[in-house]
């Protein structure tokens, strides 16, 4: 990205220096050259900002197996027969195969998916690696109970329509960072952020904290 910059500052420049004081059409042509140079630069920087570096930021990597939000919610019933606060407050998160086994013991159906999640996981008691979109670095203390229960909360706001999705998305993750693409959002500039889920880095955190709270809080409450 840089050498591109660079490249097309040297040239711009090069070329608006190369005739101060002669006659009007060389003058013109370098203009227009330094023109061209400047759209190339930037055309060219804007594809590496906004295709490529993503691409190369980024892996991709697929769940261990696929999860229909839509068709779970309506067998088992709310969310909270998956995702509940346990007895002490805490937030059970995603939930383990016991929320599981009631139901796929063995194989309800004969769906592909099915049977992979009871003959590798269910059988042998083994969890299943759910990679997790929304997971926050190890060094931000975060609080289900505070903001679902305390401020009355919807799952939505800060997730989006999870709980309707009838399949998983792939999971990217950040090469440098190790963090889900969830945290810094598709559009990293955030200008076109639209939902409150769209991303979920400090500014956004301290964003809804300033907006409903009045404060951006300290340091230490978010971080341990
Ligand atoms: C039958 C159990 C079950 C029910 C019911 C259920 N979920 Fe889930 N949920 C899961 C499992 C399994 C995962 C992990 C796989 C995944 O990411 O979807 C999960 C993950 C999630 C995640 C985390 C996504 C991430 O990786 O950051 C959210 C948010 C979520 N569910 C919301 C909901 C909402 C909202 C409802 C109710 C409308 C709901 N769930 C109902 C089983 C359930
Ligand atoms: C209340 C019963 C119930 C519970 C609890 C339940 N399931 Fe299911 N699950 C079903 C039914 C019904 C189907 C559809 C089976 C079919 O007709 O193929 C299904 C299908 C599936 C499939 C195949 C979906 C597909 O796209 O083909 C997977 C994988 C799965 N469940 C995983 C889970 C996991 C993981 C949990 C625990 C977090 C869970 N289920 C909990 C009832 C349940
Ligand atoms: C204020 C925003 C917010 C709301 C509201 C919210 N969540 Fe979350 N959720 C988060 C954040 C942030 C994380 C990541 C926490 C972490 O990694 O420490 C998360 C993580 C999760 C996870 C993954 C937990 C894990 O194992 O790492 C699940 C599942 C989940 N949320 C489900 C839900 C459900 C269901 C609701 C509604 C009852 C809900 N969330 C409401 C922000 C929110
Ligand atoms: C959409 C709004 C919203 C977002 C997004 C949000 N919060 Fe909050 N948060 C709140 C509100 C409202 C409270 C005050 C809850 C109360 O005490 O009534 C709060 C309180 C907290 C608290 C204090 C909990 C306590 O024990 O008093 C922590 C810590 C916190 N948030 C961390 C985070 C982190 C970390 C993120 C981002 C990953 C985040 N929040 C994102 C709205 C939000
Ligand atoms: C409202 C919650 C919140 C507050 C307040 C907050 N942070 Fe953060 N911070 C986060 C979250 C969430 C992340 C991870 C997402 C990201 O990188 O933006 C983070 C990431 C960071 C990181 C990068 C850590 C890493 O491993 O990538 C640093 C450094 C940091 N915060 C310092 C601070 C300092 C210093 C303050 C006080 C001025 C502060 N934070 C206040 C939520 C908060």
């Amino acid at each position: 990205m840089s050498a591109l910059d660079d490249k097309s500052t040297d040239a711009s420049a090069s070329g608006g220096t190369a005739d101060p004081g002669s006659q009007d059409s060389p003058k013109d042509k370098g203009g227009l050259a330094m023109l061209i140079t400047f759209i190339i630069g930037l055309v060219g920087s804007l594809v590496v900002g906004w295709v490529v570096f993503p691409k190369v930021l980024y892996s991709t990597r697929e769940q261990p197996i696929q999860f229909n939000h839509a068709l779970h919610v309506e067998e088992a019933g709310g969310c909270d027969s998956c995702h509940y606060f346990r007895e002490d407050g805490t937030f059970a998160g995603v939930p383990t195969l016991d929320a599981c086994v009631d139901c796929h013991e063995s194989a309800i159906g004969d769906s592909e998916e099915e049977a992979k999640f009871v003959e590798n996981y269910v059988e042998p008691g083994i969890e299943v690696p759910w990679l997790v979109y929304s997971r926050q670095p190890d060094c931000v203390f975060f609080s289900h109970a505070a903001h679902v229960k305390k401020a009355g909360m919807d799952c939505v706001t800060c997730h989006g329509p999870v709980g309707e999705s009838t399949s998983l998305k792939p999971y990217q993750e950040n090469r440098i960072s190790g963090y889900s693409r969830d945290i810094w959002g598709y559009d990293i500039s955030g200008i076109f952020k639209k939902h409150e889920w769209d991303s979920m880095k400090m500014d956004d955190c301290a964003r809804c904290h300033e907006r409903e709270t009045g404060s951006k809080g300290a340091c230490f409450q978010c971080h341990k």
